[in-house]
């Protein structure tokens, strides 16, 4: 079996119409979606991002605006234009792009953003919300990762879903976001025994740990969906400096049924749920405005 190629590329196409338009409705309505991006230091894949998150507002009609601060800025100074933020109307989502320098402690300036307008998901409030299973802003990439799912009719119910990865961004809303979909989730890490005992018995896979290749063709259950989350710059060998992703695709493909690339896989559902986030924001901040 060769696996078909889930083109997240075409997939966000799709889905940055139909946002487009609500973002012209909620604009006719006075309420442009507003987003505010921080950046903090010279991080040169952090500026890549945020000049793509900058630049697909632009494309979707959304307002948005980047601060961009020096690497040895006071956090007093972040968190002051946080707090500015959070109390301007024209603005309906925040986000910190992480990570932020030393000095800083990213979980104080992640629970300084006001929940309300926390487009990242990353606030307590709204980690909490998605594990009780009623959702407010969830984490873009695994949010973008369900979209996928869902746009290929993927069954989740009763099914093995494995993530590899336990991260607070990815890995564990992953994990929330399978359950609540009513898969059975094994989340696998670092420490886990025998990975590949775990990830072959996998009918929906997610590899998000930022290791090059690590899932081989030979772990993979036939007839798999893989999901590659990782975005990692090979250093070495004949393909020393393209990107790959945490799967090896070449090896993997021959297995699986359904498979995401890197790069022109996940990564472009990361930014269109950042915008549909920030659409979500203004049509709350619209209905709480009329009630
Ligand atoms: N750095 C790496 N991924 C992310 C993300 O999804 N959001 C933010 N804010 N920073 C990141």
């Amino acid at each position: 079996m060769t696996a078909r190629i889930l083109d997240g590329n075409a997939l966000s196409a799709r889905l940055r119409e139909s946002l487009r338009q609500r973002a012209a409705e909620l604009s006719a309505r006075g309420c442009k979606p507003g987003l505010a991006v921080i950046l903090v230091g010279e991080n040169p894949a952090s500026q890549v991002y945020v000049r793509n998150k900058i630049k697909a507002c632009e494309a979707v009609g959304l307002h948005s605006e980047k601060y961009a601060f020096p690497a040895d800025v006071p956090p007093s100074e972040v968190l002051a234009r946080i707090a500015a933020l959070n109390a301007d109307p024209a603005i309906h989502g925040i986000l910190v792009q992480l990570p932020l320098p030393q000095q800083f402690d990213e979980s104080a300036v992640l629970a300084a953003v006001a929940a309300e307008k926390d487009v990242d998901g990353f606030h307590a409030e709204n980690v909490g919300l998605l594990a009780q299973g009623r959702p407010r802003f969830v984490s873009c990439t695994p949010l973008g990762v369900m979209k996928m799912l869902e746009s290929e009719g993927v069954e989740l119910a009763g099914r093995e879903a494995v993530v590899v990865g336990r991260s607070n961004i990815v890995g564990k809303p992953m994990a929330l976001l399978l359950v609540a979909a009513s898969a059975t989730v094994t989340v696998c890490h670092s420490r886990t025994r025998d990975l590949a005992a775990h990830v072959r018995r996998a009918d929906v896979l997610v590899a998000a740990v930022g290791r090059p290749r690590m899932i081989s063709g030979d772990m993979v259950k036939p007839g798999a969906v893989v999901i590659d989350v990782g975005i990692n710059r090979l250093r070495e060998g004949p393909d020393a400096g393209k990107l790959c992703g945490d799967v090896d695709f070449a090896s993997v493909k021959e297995f699986a049924s359904l498979i995401t690339p890197v790069p022109g896989g996940v990564g472009p559902m990361t930014i269109t749920m950042l915008l549909a986030n920030t659409i979500d924001g203004a049509a709350r901040a619209v209905a709480h405005a009329t009630h």
